[in-house]
């Protein structure tokens, strides 16, 4: 962002959150095993607060985006340690200054076939389950006024694997709650596919009370909408894109429990759907509310009218 004036200016002007994509992650911020580089993390943080953006961590505990040093140095002997002073070492770096942490992400994978639907590895085979908790823990002690976030992906759908993760995460929560591990929200990354059916669905709704009513917070932390079986023809497409943001955002921010909304970029110039999710007819992808020219889009639009039409929280 530094290098682009333009799309900085416009980030400035539009938001009032930011979070870092990748500066955050092991991979760079810690090139090796006794060092943490956050020079990178650090500028973004100074951006954000010249603008008075709020800023929020993602992510401590992941499966992806590892250096390499991990696989071939953290063994069940020294995995906890190693993780603990990571948590521990990020957090108390920015201690006070954050809105929030993703302290884990992406934790639950039904295909990994284990009783309790948690992902296998790399933490909990080293670690054990108990993982999770003591990532919470540990950061709560390295900041205690910071909102600690469960982050995870594909919670939204209707298909199966939607629908196995949310009883997951419901039962783990609750489970977790009960023994007062520092869950305090849960963050519903929303990468949306823009032929979903609607979200106005009573199991939706019912799931996201069920967080409510424990007490706990919801945040929207990286919504987009893939766009790869839509037209080619862009206004159509651009309909859709904002047909989904609209139906998912009215539908979620009816929750007074939600108390973020934020996409996965601002412009269509920077996506990671540009190589993650490319279009088969080879167009640009339009995900974002502004387009690749920084302008705003049907999706702009959309996503002001929910912000408009929601109850103030
Ligand atoms: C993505 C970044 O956007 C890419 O630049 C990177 O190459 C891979 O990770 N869910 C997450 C994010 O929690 O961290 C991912 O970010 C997108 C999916």
């Amino acid at each position: 962002m530094g290098g682009d004036t333009d799309f900085a200016q416009l980030f400035a002007r539009e938001c009032g959150i930011m979070v870092p994509e990748n500066e955050l992650k092991w991979r760079i911020l810690r090139p090796t095993q006794d060092s943490f580089s956050f020079a990178q993390a650090d500028w973004l943080l100074n951006f954000a607060s010249r603008y008075r953006m709020q800023l929020r961590g993602h992510t401590l505990v992941w499966h992806q985006q590892l250096p390499d040093w991990i696989r071939t140095q953290v063994n069940s002997s020294n995995a906890r340690q190693i993780l603990l002073n990571h948590v521990n070492t990020v957090v108390g770096h920015y201690a006070g200054k954050l809105q929030s942490w993703d302290v884990v992400n992406e934790v639950i994978e039904p295909a990994d076939r284990r009783p309790d639907g948690l992902r296998s590895k790399p933490w909990l085979e080293s670690i054990g389950p108990e993982y999770i908790d003591l990532a919470f823990q540990t950061a709560a002690q390295a900041d205690p006024n910071v909102l600690l976030v469960w982050n995870e992906n594909h919670l939204e759908g209707s298909d199966e694997r939607a629908l196995a993760k949310r009883e997951v995460l419901i039962k783990l929560l609750r489970e977790k709650l009960r023994r007062n591990i520092p869950i305090q929200a849960i963050g519903l990354q929303s990468h949306i596919s823009g032929t979903s059916p609607s979200f106005n669905n009573p199991e939706f709704i019912r799931f996201l009370h069920t967080i409510s009513d424990m007490g706990v917070k919801i945040l929207i932390t990286e919504m987009d909408v893939t766009e790869v079986d839509l037209p080619t023809n862009i206004d159509a497409r651009d309909q859709a894109v904002a047909g989904v943001y609209s139906d998912y955002l009215s539908t979620v921010l009816r929750e007074k429990s939600v108390i973020a909304v934020l996409t996965w970029g601002l412009s269509d110039r920077y996506t990671w759907l540009s190589s993650y999710l490319p279009r088969t007819d080879k167009t640009p992808v339009r995900p974002l509310p502004f387009d690749s020219n920084l302008n705003p889009t049907a999706t702009y639009a959309a996503i002001a009218r929910a912000f408009d039409q929601a109850s103030v929280r």
